[in-house]
């Protein structure tokens, strides 16, 4: 058998998010968070928080080397601020033994969208205080937990939580305003940049951020990228490109907002909510860049086109199906998009490295007598992993991947009939079944690479 193999030492694991799996929203003296009445489901979610000694023995079992998980700021501080309850931290210490008993290293994530309310209800992202308090946050959890965490991610997909957030209002606390978008965003990068240097003052040995990067191209260039695009076409797939990926990776790794996107900040938001001397706290240099890829942004020129709320800015773009395979949720299927955007991570911003902190697909999974045969899941997986691996041969500097997800959870605002995970979850009786996905990929780590 030949084994299409990865580099020595490279890192394998699966991601998950607190809201998504923990369940327990009030216990030991957590507060309230944005997404708890936001939320239609109830958010027992996993009962992970009651259940993780079961969720490390599958991790264990699976052979992860790593896990990606995030801590839930409402239990760290009730009110966003202020007092902290050390029953909240208690827990994130006894996963942390857990994990490492397992010989499994922890990459720790402080915001994956779960606002504590009491700091909504002062503001939001939209204000600047919620940025000076997420430092602080981040100073705490370390300071509590780095002797057992190396890699600190500040933030997880901030186009997601200030646009879906605060802008189409999809997404908790749902607020629809174009202007709150980019304050929330520039908010959150400021975050990013002060929680940074809280993490390094507290001994954090690692330090970084996770961006959802979509390549963003027309439809003819799915099947073929090197097509050249008329100019408006051109200037449309520059300007989603600069809202969805360049307003984060500008900021963070140039210490510069995109030329482009500027203008459209100004027209919806003005100017004043970036300070100065804003720009070099966002810029602090960081260890690792977490990428997380789905599927890409297919957009056309059309004129008449009015703008999408999620993308303020985006007057005269059309977003187009395109006739490829889809998961569930009817995200088309491009694996070699995953090559293409790390080529272009790597040319565009040298000297960062960088990790898959998530990939993967939801699917309806099938539960019968002898297991849960999610091929398809499978084919997703395997097939990014061929493309992540083209592009680390042509230099692309990957250190990990990790699947998202670990387990059936609760996705947001479509609940619980989405299903990312490799371990199907029961959600009435709380039990763990491992699909086939999750075996396959245990061989994936087993042998450090694919079966030609
Ligand atoms: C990215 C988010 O980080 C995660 O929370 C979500 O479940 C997945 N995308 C799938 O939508």
């Amino acid at each position: 058998m030949s084994i299409a193999s990865f580099p020595e030492g490279f890192v394998w694991g699966v991601s998950t998010s607190a809201f998504q799996i923990e369940g327990a929203t009030s216990a030991d003296g957590r507060g309230p968070a944005i997404w708890d009445a936001f939320s239609a489901d109830r958010a027992e979610a996993c009962d992970h928080y009651h259940r993780y000694p079961e969720d490390v023995q599958l991790m264990k079992d699976l052979g992860m080397a790593a896990y990606r998980f995030s801590v839930s700021w409402a239990r760290v501080f009730p009110e966003g601020a202020g007092k902290a309850n050390p029953a909240g931290l208690d827990f994130y210490d006894r996963l942390l033994d857990e994990l490492l008993a397992a010989g499994i290293t922890p990459y720790a994530t402080l915001y994956h969208w779960d606002l504590p309310q009491a700091l909504e209800d002062a503001g939001g992202w939209p204000s600047r205080d919620t940025a000076r308090h997420f430092a602080d946050y981040a100073a705490a959890v370390c300071e509590r937990l780095g002797d057992r965490v190396d890699t600190w991610f500040t933030l997880n997909e901030p186009w997601v939580a200030a646009f879906l957030g605060y802008g189409s209002g999809i997404h908790a606390p749902g607020r629809k305003s174009a202007a709150e978008a980019f304050k929330s965003a520039h908010h959150m990068l400021l975050a990013h940049g002060l929680g940074a240097q809280a993490l390094r003052s507290a001994g954090a040995a690692k330090v970084g951020a996770v961006l959802n990067i979509s390549p963003v191209m027309t439809p003819a260039q799915v099947s073929d990228f090197g097509r050249e695009l008329s100019e408006e076409d051109a200037e449309a797939v520059a300007r989603i490109d600069a809202l969805v990926n360049r307003q984060f990776l500008d900021p963070m790794l140039r210490g510069e907002y995109p030329a482009d996107l500027l203008p459209i900040i100004e027209r919806s938001a003005g100017l004043n909510h970036i300070q100065e001397g804003d720009l070099e706290t966002i810029a602090q240099p960081i260890d690792l860049l977490g990428i997380n890829y789905y599927t890409p942004s297919v957009v056309q020129a059309q004129p008449s086109e009015p703008a999408d709320p999620a993308f303020p800015g985006s007057e005269g773009i059309l977003f187009c199906t395109i006739p490829t395979a889809v998961t569930a949720m009817g995200w088309p299927i491009v694996p070699n998009c995953l090559s293409l955007l790390l080529r272009r991570i790597s040319r565009e911003y040298p000297d960062i490295e960088l990790m898959i902190t998530e990939n993967g697909a939801d699917f309806v999974d099938v539960v019968t007598g002898d297991g849960i045969h999610d091929m398809e899941r499978i084919s997703f997986i395997e097939e990014h992993l061929r493309a992540l691996r083209s592009a680390i041969a042509d230099g692309a500097r990957v250190r990990g991947y990790l699947v998202w997800t670990l387990l059936d959870n609760l996705e947001w605002a479509d609940g619980y009939q989405r299903k990312f995970g490799l371990v199907h979850v029961d959600f009435g009786t709380q039990r763990r079944r491992m699909k086939d996905s999750a075996l396959w990929y245990r061989d994936v780590i087993r042998r450090n690479g694919l079966v030609e």
